[in-house]
């Protein structure tokens, strides 16, 4: 597991070469798998191939232009209805008071970080991103208000082989028994 994990890079530049099914298939699988709070499973992932709709979205994600040259976009979203059922109305912003918001936003990381790992396991390369206006993406995809876009996801096979970004040392991250 740590192989996967130390050789994932984001990367930003794409092969026009297709991501066969059983290895989307396998992508999604990790996701579905993934652990969550009380189970409540609250993702749900649009699969994106449409160069129109690619355009689309990483125009709406800060003009990304780098994005489009990926065969597929993953596009991942949370779901309050999980844990609010019913049809009171939500409108979900990046500061909605909802404590909901935050907890089905850290499950649909997980499972965004999973896809991310079995990519990289797959000889597959990704690249979270999340520059854009929640409004902008769901009128694209028609999604509804009460769903949050956690992440776009550009998925292919890689163009480019980015070293390492760094990261802070182990002594600064890991205490022991207190925080001092
Ligand atoms: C929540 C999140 C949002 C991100 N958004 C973007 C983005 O919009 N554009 C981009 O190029 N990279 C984005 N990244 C990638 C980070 O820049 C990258 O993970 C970080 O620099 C470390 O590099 P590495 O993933 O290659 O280790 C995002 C990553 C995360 C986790």
């Amino acid at each position: 597991m740590l192989k996967e994990i130390e050789n994932r890079r984001s990367v930003r530049r794409y092969l026009s070469r297709k991501v066969e099914k059983e290895k989307l298939d396998a992508v999604f699988e990790s996701a579905r798998l993934a652990p969550s709070g009380s189970n409540t499973q609250p993702w749900a992932f649009i699969l994106v191939e449409s160069e129109e709709t690619k355009k689309k979205l990483s125009d709406a994600d800060h003009h990304q232009d780098w994005m489009a040259a990926a065969p597929v976009f993953i596009v991942a979203v949370a779901d309050i209805r999980c844990r609010i059922p019913g049809n009171t109305e939500i409108k979900l912003e990046e500061d909605s008071p909802e404590p909901e918001l935050k907890q089905i936003i850290r499950d649909t990381a997980i499972a965004v970080e999973h896809i991310l790992l079995e990519a990289e396991h797959l000889g597959l390369a990704a690249c979270w991103t999340g520059w854009f206006e929640q409004d902008d993406v769901r009128a694209i995809l028609n999604i509804p208000g009460d769903k949050y876009v956690c992440g776009i996801i550009p998925l292919g096979y890689a163009d480019e082989n980015p070293k390492p970004r760094p990261r802070k040392a182990m002594s600064e991250i890991v205490r022991y028994e207190m925080w001092h």
